[in-house]
């Protein structure tokens, strides 16, 4: 089919990001080359050819730099330095070089609300030496009354008093995380140097970790008891917020070419739709999280009760405010922090192929620039994780010890519970490469155990399948570089209360995309409320597409896209 029309668009200068898909690689769990049980950066180019068959345009790193680890990197305590585990800076340069040769570009994790308590400003700084005496948030007091009442978001408070000093430091994440005092402007400076540095070494890009934390109020007033965690409504979006990224701008974000995306949790779509609108941000895109968190929000405390269930139209809702409100969006369904998609969203038994080629057709037909996490692309689901000691993960462990502590879970049971619905070590088991031992992923013993279903998932089945996941995944991503309605077209809800489907429309100057997805284990009939005459077939996940739209009955999971 020819889908390329020629728009206006055509004789823009587009920024390069806007025509892209992007993909996640999270380090370690992507593919270990030196039998450490790790994964590693000479891995990652071991595999390039694999990212450029699936035909992504640029990779999102997640961090590599050096680190104690306790976060799995995103508690640096070198910026400059790679950790010793994923290789060393030539190896670094090798990648980016092997990107680029292919035309992909590099955006790298820049975690700056926080250091690793082992860095060497946080360091001097509880020895209480200058200029670094500064650099965090320190209070003086009594060693058993934190300064406020503010929790961390990985459980327990958010203040640890520390002897060396005699005072309290502030983290809203692990304890071994220090919140940068971004008051500071020799802070601002010391981030803006690291950030320069890296774009000097070829970084296309930058994934601003926890955004929307790194401004906290005058005062550090206490929080309502009744938030979860406490202190967050101040310490999210806070007063200096937009000055700090205005800053960050005119030194180093706001250079032609770089593209940045902010982490952003705690943010409404409002709030997205702002930071994005904004001129002096620098912010290309924000990750904006209410779809994920339809299910449960990994935030609330833990109800055993709670049921897993969502419902479609509230999707729809969302997702159709983030398309139509925010200027630009950034779709994903998954991350490293998040369930498995084709769990959470899907049926990863029944209707696997089925509802993670939904999923893919769904994520590659919306507006914006999309992130594919790895694994996704060939339906990796959860994992059945049976006790805490297989648990990596430091948020799912501080945050089961202080729901013991509080009483709210006790019995093994309940943890096993908490534990599958929430741990983002579903996120994180090792990509599936192969059928063989550890799924080719490593020869030495996995840092986090391999998902059961490895011999039936994995790459090289789905790339000896021409109906895999995988297979599906390089065609959408063939056909949005084709068809800029995809890319660029409005996007309009049809049919918003619909149960079981899920269809709109794109449409750019006279080409439209009409896009149905059966998101559900029954079959749906289409009544189209729009014409769909002459409706050309596309493409879909079924191996027969269903010839014409309307009046059609759609299978399980059944996704279909049509030119109209
Ligand atoms: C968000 C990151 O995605 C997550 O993995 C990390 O634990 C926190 N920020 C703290 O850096």
């Amino acid at each position: 089919m020819d889908t390329h029309v020629e728009t206006s668009e055509d004789s823009l200068d587009r920024e390069w990001w806007t025509e892209a898909v992007v993909y996640q690689i999270y380090p370690r769990s992507f593919n270990d080359s030196d039998g450490d049980g790790v994964g590693d950066l000479s891995g990652i180019v071991e595999n390039v050819a694999y990212l450029d068959e699936l035909g992504v345009d640029a990779v999102w790193l997640s961090p590599v730099y050096e680190s104690p680890g306790e976060d799995n990197g995103y508690d640096i305590s070198d910026y400059r330095a790679i950790d010793d585990q994923y290789g060393e800076l030539a190896d670094w340069e090798r990648l980016v070089e092997c990107l680029h040769d292919r035309d992909i570009r590099l955006i790298m994790d820049l975690v700056i609300n926080h250091t690793a308590d082992e860095h060497a400003w946080f360091q001097r700084s509880r020895a209480g030496e200058e200029p670094y005496d500064e650099f965090y948030y320190w209070r003086e007091g009594d060693p058993a009354e934190p300064p406020n009442n503010w929790e961390s978001i990985f459980g327990g408070p958010a203040w640890s008093y520390d002897d060396q000093r005699e005072a309290w430091y502030l983290h809203v994440f692990d304890e071994s995380q220090p919140d940068l005092n971004w008051r500071n402007p020799d802070v601002r400076r010391e981030i803006a140097d690291v950030i320069s540095w890296w774009r000097e070494k070829g970084t296309d890009g930058f994934r601003i970790d926890a955004a929307s934390h790194i401004s906290k109020p005058e005062g550090l007033p206490d929080g309502d008891p009744d938030t979860d965690p406490t202190g967050i409504a101040h310490y999210s979006h806070g007063p200096t917020l937009d000055a700090y990224l205005e800053e960050l701008t005119e030194r180093t974000l706001g250079e032609a070419g770089v593209m940045t995306v902010a982490e952003m949790g705690h943010t409404t779509v409002e709030q997205a739709a702002e930071y994005v609108a904004s001129e002096s941000n620098g912010l290309e895109m924000v990750f904006q999280f209410d779809h994920v968190g339809i299910g449960d929000s990994p935030e609330d405390l833990f109800d055993p009760e709670a049921s897993d269930e969502w419902d479609l139209t509230a999707l729809k809702d969302i997702v159709t405010r983030q398309q139509t409100e925010i200027a630009w969006p950034a779709p994903f369904l998954g991350n490293h922090d998040l369930p498995r998609a084709v769990s959470l969203f899907g049926d990863d038994e029944r209707y696997h192929r089925e509802s993670a080629t939904l999923l893919a057709t769904f994520l590659l037909t919306l507006r914006g620039t999309p992130f594919v996490y790895q694994g996704d692309a060939i339906g990796m689901h959860n994992a059945e994780f049976q006790h805490l000691a297989e648990i990596d993960d430091v948020m799912t462990i501080g945050r089961v010890e202080s729901l013991q502590e509080a009483g709210v879970i006790d019995s093994r049971e309940e943890v096993r519970q908490f534990v599958n619905e929430r741990s983002r070590d579903h996120a994180r088991t090792p990509m599936q490469w192969t059928d063989g031992k550890h799924a080719g992923f490593t020869d030495g013993s996995p840092w986090l155990k391999v998902n059961e279903r490895y011999t039936e998932i994995n790459v090289e089945a789905a790339r000896a399948d021409t109906h895999s996941v995988l297979a599906h995944y390089r065609e959408l991503i063939d056909l949005r570089h084709e068809w800029a309605v995809l890319v660029d077209g409005d996007y309009e809800l049809l049919l918003p209360e619909d149960e079981q489907l899920y269809a709109y429309r794109r449409t750019l100057s006279e080409e439209t995309a009409l896009i149905v997805l059966n998101w559900s284990a029954e079959p749906a009939t289409f009544e189209s409320p729009v014409p769909t005459d002459g409706a050309d077939a596309v493409t879909g996940n079924y191996t027969d597409v269903p010839s014409t739209p309307d009046g059609t009955t759609f299978r399980p999971y059944e996704a279909a896209i049509y030119r109209l």
